[in-house]
């Protein structure tokens, strides 16, 4: 196949920050997923707000998406996600040297999600704490994860992704109240058995595109107005393009840092925001839709923990085999985009 050619980036583009990882090989060990029960069709929508089954499939990608019932929060979609991933890795809670949990949607300002979840597991002792990058946060969440198992300050560190985004919806905005949705996803990091595990990164943000996803408003101080609830906003247009540029920029990066061809990725598992970002940054980057995982269509866009979601979809199907090349990538709020490229243990 065709090397292709990395995009011509424009001058006003904010440069990429990449790295190769070190120290000894990191890989992921066992996913664990878990969604609310309860699931919300476009069908449902339409009796919502004026939009249409048709409009949000061909636009989004979306057909349903899954809503927490009263009394589900983001620590109880958290810890259901980190009891099957640590199945999954065969790890007992108590080798845990770290809990790390990516959310934006935490149940409270503290304690953090990541302590209710190390108290729920039971296991005392472990460092336990919350991370905010916005959808973006998986994916940093992994990095952080990753520095500490390769420099051997820790062996096995759990990260969650998780969120409970339904509760910060304005029903009425269309723009938003069709893509945004709820649920958990879980990964164990430990040295890699075999392989090469964690290979490169690209991780970024860039301040001056605050504005263009809250929750809140940031130019009253957010929560510390006062004000009475917050609701997410968002320059849906103006995030399309950025997502689909970050995406195709960070792929060329990473692969560059990781000393290979984009022909070379297996499984290209984005961060999955909208359908159309993801084929028109996979079209452009050279990668047919058979290498690329969406499962948008399930879950809407669940934030922090879309990237594990479709991991484990991925893995369940039989699309992530030993040794495959797989790119990840997600942008988010902040603006904040983080990308790596590991070999799948
Ligand atoms: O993880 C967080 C990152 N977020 C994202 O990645 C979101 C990125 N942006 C998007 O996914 C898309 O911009 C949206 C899905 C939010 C919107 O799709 P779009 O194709 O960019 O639509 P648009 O905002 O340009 O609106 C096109 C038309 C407008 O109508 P007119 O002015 O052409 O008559 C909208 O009012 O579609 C209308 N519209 C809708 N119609 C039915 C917008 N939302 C809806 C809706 N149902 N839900």
């Amino acid at each position: 196949m065709a090397i292709k050619a990395a995009p011509r980036v424009r001058s006003d583009a904010v440069p990429l920050r990449t790295f190769r990882s070190t120290g000894r090989p990191v890989a992921i060990a066992g996913l664990g997923i878990h969604a609310p029960e309860n699931v919300l069709t476009n069908q449902d929508l339409e009796r919502m707000v004026e939009t249409s089954d048709q409009w949000i499939r061909e636009r989004t990608g979306i057909k349903r998406r899954h809503i927490a019932e009263p009394g589900t929060t983001t620590f109880s979609l958290a810890v259901e996600a980190a009891r099957e991933a640590l199945a999954a890795s065969a790890v007992r809670p108590e080798e845990l040297d770290m809990i790390l949990v990516a959310t934006s949607t935490p149940d409270g300002p503290f304690p953090s999600v990541a302590c209710r979840v190390q108290g729920e597991l039971g296991v005392p002792g472990a460092c336990a704490m919350d991370l905010l990058a916005a959808c973006t946060g998986f994916v940093y969440a992994l990095s952080a994860a990753e520095a500490y198992v390769s420099s051997g300050r820790a062996d096995t560190v759990l990260v969650i992704g998780a969120e409970v985004l339904s509760r910060l919806i304005d029903w009425k905005d269309r723009g938003t109240s069709v893509i945004f949705a709820d649920g958990a996803a879980a990964a164990v990091l430990r040295p890699a058995q075999r392989g090469a595990g964690f290979v490169a990164w690209c991780l970024g943000s860039d301040g001056r595109g605050y504005d263009q996803i809250t929750c809140g408003n940031p130019t009253l101080g957010g929560y510390a107005s006062g004000e009475s609830t917050p609701r997410i906003a968002m320059k849906g247009p103006d995030v399309f393009k950025f997502a689909t540029d970050i995406f195709i920029r960070q792929a060329f990066a990473v692969a560059e840092e990781a000393g290979i061809d984009i022909d070379d990725i297996d499984l290209f598992v984005p961060h999955q925001a909208n359908s159309r970002i993801i084929e028109a940054a996979a079209r452009r980057v050279g990668l047919p839709m058979e290498r690329v995982m969406v499962n948008i269509d399930e879950y809407g866009n669940t934030s922090t923990a879309t990237i594990g979601l479709a991991l484990h979809d991925a893995l369940r199907q039989g699309r992530l085999k030993s040794g495959d090349r797989v790119l990840i990538a997600g942008f988010g709020s902040g603006l904040t985009w983080g990308a790596c490229l590991l070999e799948w243990e």
